[in-house]
């Protein structure tokens, strides 16, 4: 495929969405043909996916019945948003891809890191050119997170001990992939992350 995949990872409350947003608004600017997309959801059928995943009680899925959802959700996303982009020559920025789910449903909630490569490997079958990990302090990004008041904290309700644990699992996620992924420090001013991103991404890419 002809155009590069981006992806940005992290913790809940991380400044993820901030950074997708603002890559894609300086790559636009630069002239670069980009979009700018997330998950859960990016396409019509994967938001009504999101929808019965980000809201109601923590316990509301197994963690095999979120596998399924998620991975649904990204296989809807893949066929009418992220595949035609790449197809058409264009830079697709995305707000979370297959390394959430290796880390939440993977690592975090059971140990079902084996199913979830199954089905991606099946159903998804791509990877990212390039990812970024936000690192954060969880304690902080909760904060950040649940100041929001989204309505979709279904998992940031899951606690501080699991977003700590997530923060490991991404770590971990930086190292094994370490090709494509570029963990950078989130606990800087906006400005200071987004210049990082930047740099990382021309070099990456260039
Ligand atoms: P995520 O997508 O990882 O959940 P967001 O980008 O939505 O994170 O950021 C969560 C909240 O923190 C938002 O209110 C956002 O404005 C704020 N925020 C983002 N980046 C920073 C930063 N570097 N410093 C302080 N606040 C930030
Ligand atoms: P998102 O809207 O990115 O949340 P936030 O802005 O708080 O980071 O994603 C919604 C939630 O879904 C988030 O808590 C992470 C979770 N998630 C998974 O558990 N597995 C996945 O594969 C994806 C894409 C998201």
């Amino acid at each position: 495929m002809a155009g590069r995949f981006i992806t940005f990872e992290g913790i809940d409350g991380s400044g993820k969405s901030t950074q997708a947003r603002r890559l894609h608004a300086a790559l636009s600017a630069a002239g670069q043909d980009a979009i700018l997309t997330r998950e859960p959801g990016g396409s019509n059928g994967a938001e009504a996916i999101r929808r019965l995943l980000v809201e109601g009680d923590p316990d509301r899925w197994s963690p095999e019945t979120e596998i399924l959802l998620f991975t649904a959700a990204r296989r809807d996303h893949l066929e009418k948003t992220i595949r035609p982009a790449l197809e058409d020559g264009r830079t697709v920025v995305c707000d979370r891809f297959a390394d959430s789910t290796r880390v939440y449903q993977g690592a975090a909630r059971g140990d079902l890191r084996g199913l979830v490569d199954r089905l991606h490997r099946e159903v998804i079958g791509i990877e990212p050119d390039l990812t970024f990990i936000i690192d954060m302090d969880p304690a902080e990004a909760l904060r950040r997170g649940l100041a929001r008041n989204s309505g979709e904290d279904r998992f940031e309700d899951l606690g501080l001990e699991f977003q700590t644990k997530l923060r490991g699992g991404f770590l971990d996620l930086a190292r094994d992939f370490a090709e494509r992924c570029r963990l950078v420090d989130g606990n800087r001013p906006e400005d200071e992350v987004a210049a990082d991103v930047l740099a990382l991404a021309q070099d990456a890419l260039a």
